[in-house]
């Protein structure tokens, strides 16, 4: 057989790089991965959150029709964790009652469309159902993907499905269904939806019908504070070998963190990248420095991956806001300010610009990414009030980071100065 990947005879294991072991200080990696979730006695300083949570499920543990909530926070604030550990429970409490409980979890991250989203929720409960049915993988649609769901929620007495990040989802169709199921007399299953939100702000997009149907209950989680992310972190310590953290590094941790807005997801990354830096330049030891080094890297490491990966337009009208941002004085600039920019920029590079309004909404998505901010300005005596745009990264950054290319960069730069 012809294996694309041959496996060589190797002479000397020892002295080949990959033998050398260099993750010695760590004794539970696992630990410290984003979607680890923590047995209940490692959740710290979320207990409302966690009962309210119990109280919108409670009534599925008993096999009687739960509540639909939106569950608002910004990133790390324990959103998903606590959604699936209350679940998790419930389904066990469930089964012990004699109730016929599905839970199901879909990431709108990574399923972004209504048919990923229908596909996984019907493939889960597909894989918790007792029938033989095969849920296809490719070649139909979402409302194919509804209709094998509702025929196999027959079988159960309710039916839990945490839909996250919804804010990632290009529309609300799936919500909808999901919170009317029941009532629309899709199933005779109830159904219940949590969904949730890292934008507080998406609430505005969601549609007036989905809105009334989640809206049972809203939840927000709040940013962590130092000291509970201190204990969020103490609680992971043994992912680490004894003595291997000095004890500045997880204060450290968490007061970066913290500073930010409060975000555990950020702390146990920072803490995890601070212990891989150790390991590789063979440190025994996890100190201050490496925390600090971590922090630089996965900020700015996380930053350009949003600007790479954008449209063109989206870049040039970014790039417009930080070319102002760098020779002006002042740090807000009207939408007509960076249009003029933008247009110069899409000149030099031989695009047609896009209406001001098409980018006025590129500036609002950067905005949605916390690249950016912007807000309505009175204006002086009978001027009426405009919208201002003010960049929340360093200006040089973002042009090194749009125009990677040197040259692009100083031909651009050159233009712009005439
Ligand atoms: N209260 C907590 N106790 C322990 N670990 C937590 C807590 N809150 C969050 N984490 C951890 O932080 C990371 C991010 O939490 P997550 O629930 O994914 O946040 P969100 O969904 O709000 O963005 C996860 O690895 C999670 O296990
Ligand atoms: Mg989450």
């Amino acid at each position: 057989m012809n294996d694309p990947i041959p496996t060589p005879d190797i002479e000397d294991f020892d002295s080949d790089p990959l033998s050398q072991r260099n993750e010695d200080i760590f004794a539970r990696r696992e630990l410290l991965r984003v979607g680890h979730v923590p047995e209940s006695g490692r959740i710290v300083g979320r207990d409302q959150e966690i009962s309210a949570v119990e109280d919108l499920l409670r009534p599925a543990a008993f096999g009687e029709p739960p509540k639909n909530a939106i569950v608002y926070g910004k990133t790390g604030t324990g959103k998903s964790l606590v959604s699936k550990h209350v679940t998790g429970r419930a389904r066990a409490i469930a089964t012990r009652n004699n109730a016929k409980f599905g839970a199901a979890y879909v990431d709108c991250d990574q399923c972004d469309t209504q048919t990923r989203v229908a596909r996984s929720l019907a493939q889960q409960v597909q894989q918790q159902s007792s029938k033989n049915i095969s849920v296809p993988d490719i070649g139909i649609g979402a409302s194919e993907y509804f209709k094998y769901l509702w025929s196999m929620l027959e079988e159960l007495d309710v039916f839990i499905a945490i839909v996250d990040e919804i804010d990632k989802l290009g529309d609300d169709e799936v919500l909808f269904k999901l919170s009317r199921a029941e009532e629309s007399g899709k199933t005779s299953c109830y159904v219940g939806v949590l969904a949730i939100s890292n934008k507080i702000e998406y609430y505005e997009r969601l549609n007036e019908r989905v809105k009334s149907s989640l809206q049972e209950a809203e939840l927000v989680f709040h940013p962590y504070d130092a000291n509970q992310l201190i204990s969020i972190l103490e609680n992971r310590r043994d992912a680490f070998k004894p003595n291997v953290l000095q004890s500045g590094v997880i204060p450290r941790v968490a007061a970066l963190a913290a500073r930010e807005h409060g975000d555990a997801r950020k702390a146990i990354e920072i803490l995890y990248s601070a212990g891989e830096l150790a390991a590789k330049n063979g440190d025994a030891q996890v100190t201050e420095e490496h925390v600090d080094a971590a922090q630089d890297y996965a900020d700015v490491s996380r930053f350009q991956e949003l600007i790479r990966g954008s449209t063109p337009h989206s870049k040039y009208a970014l790039f417009a806001l930080a070319y102002l941002t760098k020779i002006r004085i002042g740090d807000a600039f009207s939408t007509g300010e960076i249009y003029r920019v933008y247009e110069q920029v899409c000149d030099s590079e031989g695009a047609d610009a896009l209406s001001r309004q098409r980018v006025l909404e590129l500036l609002k998505e950067w905005a949605f990414s916390d690249i950016t901010e912007n807000k309505y300005t009175g204006g002086g005596k009978g001027q009426g009030s405009y919208r201002e745009h003010t960049l929340l990264r360093e200006a040089d950054m973002v042009i090194e980071t749009v125009f990677e290319q040197a040259s692009t960069k100083r031909d651009i730069l050159a233009e712009l100065q005439e």
